[in-house]
């Protein structure tokens, strides 16, 4: 087992730094898009043995030291109640918004075991094959509200935050009900085997670090906090370097950072007790292999103060990458960061 991710979670040393891409299995990939001409979205989220055999395509072709299982942040929403759909054109739809106190009431807590059991049956199955970590992850509270919410993808989150400044009550008990399914949730996938959790937060940075502090940190705190430390927790904050000081407070020993900021200035605010992951720009993976490479060399550069490092993208990789791209920055990242130990 290949164990360098897990040890630059917990800070110890490494011989080289881990890297491993978010969105990895994916439309970039000729081998998954293969696989997804003969299934939608959905089904082959809901089939273990397709879902497994996508978690491994990138783990084999781009030599990354992590996996992360093959699902979607909006899989245990559905079971919760909602109606959902993925759109080619459009992403995620969810016909039946919870807007109001009566579609508050209709949500039903999840029973992991009964509700998503294709979850645990994927992890299992992957246990059996990876010589690398399994990551599992989780939507946060405040990111899936906004999918319940809004009914799918915004620009400007109008739906969410007029319920979080019209009506604050509704708002937290849907929060509430939330953190109990993620809890649920990533329970059942550390049971099954997961070696390391992230916690999505993509659409958290678009609150006020005051908002932040009132309407999400605290379901994160408690999520994190009910794992218990059983397994190493990433906290993804997109888009939130501007409230890193808040960030700090979620719980995870390792956090997610996006482009926007430079590692060695998330490293002073954040202090000696984190990991860090992160954070080249996706798309400086349209740039030529010698681009790629100085700015990978810049990135594990800015981070040589953390108290440990695993490299990866600010953000998911894009359908457009060339696989040839992510594979010359795999190895840059590979290489340059075994002649610097
Ligand atoms: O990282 C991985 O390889 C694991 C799989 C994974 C997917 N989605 C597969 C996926 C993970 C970890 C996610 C998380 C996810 N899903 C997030 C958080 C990460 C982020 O990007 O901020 C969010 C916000 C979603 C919701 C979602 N799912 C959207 C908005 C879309 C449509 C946009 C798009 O990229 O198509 C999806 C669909 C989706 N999830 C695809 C994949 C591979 C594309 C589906 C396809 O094959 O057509």
């Amino acid at each position: 087992m290949n164990d360098t991710f897990l040890k630059a979670c917990r800070g110890e040393k490494t011989d080289y730094t881990p890297v491993w891409i978010m969105r990895q299995a994916g439309r970039y990939l000729p081998q998954y898009r293969k696989v997804r001409e003969k299934v939608d979205f959905l089904t082959l989220c809901k089939t273990p043995e397709l879902a497994a055999e996508v978690t491994l395509q990138p783990v084999d072709i781009l030599k990354v030291d992590a996996a992360i299982l093959f699902s979607d942040i909006l899989i245990p929403v559905e079971p919760m109640g909602m109606k959902l759909e993925f759109s080619e054109s459009k992403g995620p739809i969810l016909y039946n918004p919870v807007r109001d106190e009566t579609s508050l009431l209709r949500l039903r807590n999840i029973d992991p075991s009964e509700d998503v059991p294709f979850v645990a049956d994927a992890i299992r199955l992957l246990q059996q094959k990876l010589a690398v970590p399994l990551i599992g992850f989780s939507g946060a509270p405040f990111t899936l509200a906004t999918y319940m919410i809004e009914g799918g993808s915004t620009k400007n989150f109008i739906h969410s935050k007029r319920m979080m400044y019209s009506n604050p009550q509704l708002f937290h008990r849907l929060m509430e009900k939330l953190t109990v399914t993620v809890i649920a949730y990533l329970e059942a996938q550390i049971q099954a085997g997961v070696n390391a959790v992230q916690v999505f937060d993509s659409w958290v940075g678009s609150l006020s670090p005051l908002d932040f502090k009132i309407f999400a940190l605290p379901y994160v705190q408690k999520i994190i906090t009910a794992l218990n430390s059983r397994v190493p927790v990433i906290y993804f904050a997109f888009n939130g370097s501007g409230m890193l000081s808040l960030v700090r407070q979620s719980g995870a020993e390792v956090i997610g950072l996006d482009w926007r900021i430079e590692i060695s200035d998330a490293v002073n605010t954040l202090g000696a007790g984190f990991s860090v992951q992160g954070n080249l720009d996706p798309c400086v993976l349209f740039g030529t292999h010698d681009l790629i490479r100085e700015r990978v060399s810049h990135v594990l550069n800015s981070a040589a103060g953390a108290r440990g490092h695993i490299f990866n993208l600010g953000h998911g990789i894009l359908p457009e990458v060339p696989v040839e791209s992510a594979i010359a920055m795999v190895e840059s990242v590979h290489e340059i960061s075994s002649k610097r130990r």
